[in-house]
C-alpha cells in the first residue's frame, strides 16, 4: 500500500495570505470553488492502493473538523485524518514524529504534499517513474521550471539526464537552475531510517554545542535560562534531508510540464484559481466546473456555484469562480477573479484580476481591478507587498457606487467611498 501526508502548517504562518486567511486557514481557502486541499485529495483518491491520508500541522483540531466530516462523502475510498504537532516540527519533523502511525500496515511508499501549492499532481506518473529507478532510490520529487528571476524563492535542483538530483540548494542567493522543488515527494518508507540518523546527528551536534555554550557562559548569572535541545527538534526536508541525499543516487526529480504554482500571498490566489479552472476545464471535470445554462454569458474556464444568482446580462470569464450565494447584477463584467461566498455585485460593476472577500458589496458602476493577466502570470512572482498585481478585498467590505479600486489590498469591514490605487487599506 501507499500512504500520504499533506503538510498543512499552522496558525503562526500564512501572514502573507492576509486578509484572506483571516476567515479561513489557507489550506481551506476556496480555489475553483473547492477548498485548496480538496484538489490534493482528488489526486490522491485516484492513486491505486492509496487509502490513508494524514494532514499534519499545528492548527487546533477543530480547524479541520468540518472539512474532514465532509471529505469522506466526496472521497469515500480515502481515510483522511488530522494529526496535530505540538509545535512546528519542520517539514520532516512531523512526519518523523508520527512515524509509527504512518508505518502501520507496512506501506511501501509515502507521498508527502505541501498544502500551499496548486498542481496537476501527476502522482501516478511519479509512482511509475520511481519504480523504474535503481534499487535504493529513496525519493522522487516533483520538479517544475519557473522564470529564472524567481528561482531564489524555491529549492533549486541540478539533475542528471536520468533525473538523478546531483545538487539541491534551498532558496539559493544566486542562480543555480530554473528547475525547482515542486513540493510533492514520493518516499520509499526506508527514508525513516535516514530521518532517524539525521535526527540523531542533529541532536548530538546540538548537545555538543550546548555543552560548549554552557562551559563558556558558566560564570554568567543567566546560564540556566537557555533550552539547548530545542533546535534539534526541527527537522526540515529541504535543509536536513535533500542536501544529504543529493548526488547519492537516492534522490530523483520527476519534471512536470503541467500547471504548478505556489499559493503564498493573497494576490497569488488569482493565478492559482486560473490554473486550476483551466486544468479542470481541459479535463472537463463537471463536478468542479459548474457552468450555468440559463442566461449569463460565460467565457472560458469558469466555476459558478449552483446557489449563486447571476443576472442574464452579466458576462463572466475567463478564469472566474463565483461562490455560494453570491449575487451578480445586470451588466456586470467579471474576468480573472475569485468571488467568495455571499458577495453582492451591483449593476454594471466591473471586476478584473481580483479577489472579492466573503459578504462584501460592490456598488453600481464600480471598478475593482488588478493588472491584466498576461502581466499577472509573470509579474505576480516578482513582487511582494508593495506592487500588488491583483486587488484583494477582505470580508464584509463595502465599495461605494462608481469608485475605482486598483491594485489594492483592503482589510475586512472597510467602507470605501472614494477611489484608491496601489495601496494597502487598513
Ligand atoms: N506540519 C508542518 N509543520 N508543516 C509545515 C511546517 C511544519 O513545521 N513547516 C512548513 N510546513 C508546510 C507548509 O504549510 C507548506 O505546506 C509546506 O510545508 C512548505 O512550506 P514552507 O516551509 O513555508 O516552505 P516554502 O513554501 O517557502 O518552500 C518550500 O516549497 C517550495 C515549493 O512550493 C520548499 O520545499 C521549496 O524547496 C519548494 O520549492
Ligand atoms: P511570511 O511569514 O509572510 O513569509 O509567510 P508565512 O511563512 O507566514 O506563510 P507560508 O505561506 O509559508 O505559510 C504556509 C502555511 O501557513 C499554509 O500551508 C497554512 O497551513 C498556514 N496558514 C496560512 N494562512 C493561515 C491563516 O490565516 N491562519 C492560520 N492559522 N494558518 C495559516
Amino acid at each position: 500500500p501507499i500512504k500520504a501526508v499533506i503538510l498543512v502548517g499552522g496558525p503562526s504562518r500564512g501572514t502573507r495570505f492576509r486578509p484572506l486567511s483571516l476567515n479561513v486557514p489557507k489550506p481551506l481557502f476556496p480555489i475553483a470553488n473547492q477548498p485548496l486541499l480538496y484538489h490534493h485529495l482528488a489526486a490522491l483518491a485516484d492513486v491505486p492502493g492509496l487509502r490513508d491520508v494524514a494532514l499534519i500541522g499545528f492548527f487546533e483540531d477543530a480547524v479541520f473538523a468540518p472539512f474532514l466530516d465532509r471529505v469522506h462523502l466526496d472521497f469515500p475510498t480515502l481515510n483522511v485524518r488530522y494529526l496535530r504537532e505540538y509545535q512546528a516540527l519542520g517539514t520532516a519533523g512531523g512526519i518523523f514524529h508520527f512515524r509509527d502511525e504512518l508505518l502501520r500496515g507496512n506501506p511501501r511508499y509515502l507521498f508527502v504534499l505541501h498544502s500551499d501549492i496548486v498542481s496537476s499532481f501527476p502522482l501516478q506518473q511519479m509512482v511509475a517513474a520511481h519504480a523504474a529507478r535503481p534499487q535504493g532510490a529513496l525519493c522522487t520529487m516533483l520538479a517544475t521550471r519557473v522564470p529564472a528571476e524567481t528561482t531564489q524563492r524555491y529549492g533549486c535542483i541540478v539533475a542528471a539526464q536520468d533525473g538523478q538530483v546531483l545538487h539541491y540548494v534551498e532558496k539559493p542567493e544566486f542562480y543555480i537552475s530554473d528547475l525547482i522543488n515542486g513540493g510533492v515527494y514520493l518516499f520509499d518508507t526506508a527514508i525513516f531510517n535516514v530521518l532517524a540518523e539525521i535526527r540523531a546527528e542533529k541532536a548530538a551536534a546540538a548537545a555538543a554545542l550546548a555543552a560548549v555554550e554552557w562551559a563558556s557562559s558558566r560564570d554568567s548569572l543567566n546560564s540556566y535560562d537557555s533550552a539547548p535541545a530545542a533546535g534539534a527538534t526541527q527537522l526540515r526536508l529541504e535543509h536536513d534531508v535533500f542536501k544529504q541525499l543529493a548526488g547519492t543516487k537516492k534522490l530523483f526529480a520527476y519534471e512536470s510540464h503541467e500547471i504548478w504554482t505556489q499559493l503564498k500571498s493573497a494576490t497569488s490566489a488569482v493565478l492559482a484559481n486560473t490554473l486550476v479552472l483551466q486544468h479542470n476545464k481541459r479535463r472537463r471535470s463537471a463536478s468542479i466546473c459548474v457552468e450555468s445554462l440559463k442566461g449569463p454569458q460565460v467565457v472560458g474556464a469558469v466555476s459558478i456555484h449552483r446557489s449563486a444568482q447571476i443576472h442574464p446580462t452579466a458576462k463572466i470569464g475567463p478564469n472566474v469562480s463565483v461562490g455560494p450565494r453570491a449575487t451578480v447584477g445586470p451588466g456586470v463584467r467579471i474576468k480573472d477573479a475569485i468571488i467568495l461566498d455571499g458577495v453582492d455585485i451591483k449593476a454594471n460593476a466591473c471586476i478584473l484580476s481580483s479577489v472579492i472577500g466573503w459578504n462584501s458589496k460592490v456598488g453600481k458602476w464600480a471598478r475593482v481591478e488588478g493588472t491584466p493577466t498576461e502581466a499577472t502570470a509573470t509579474k505576480l512572482m516578482d513582487h511582494g507587498h508593495k506592487t500588488q498585481t491583483s486587488t484583494v478585498i477582505g470580508h464584509e467590505v463595502t465599495i461605494a457606487d462608481e469608485v475605482i479600486i486598483r491594485n489594492c489590498i483592503v482589510l475586512p469591514h472597510k467602507e470605501l467611498k472614494a477611489s484608491y490605487r496601489d495601496d494597502i487599506l487598513l
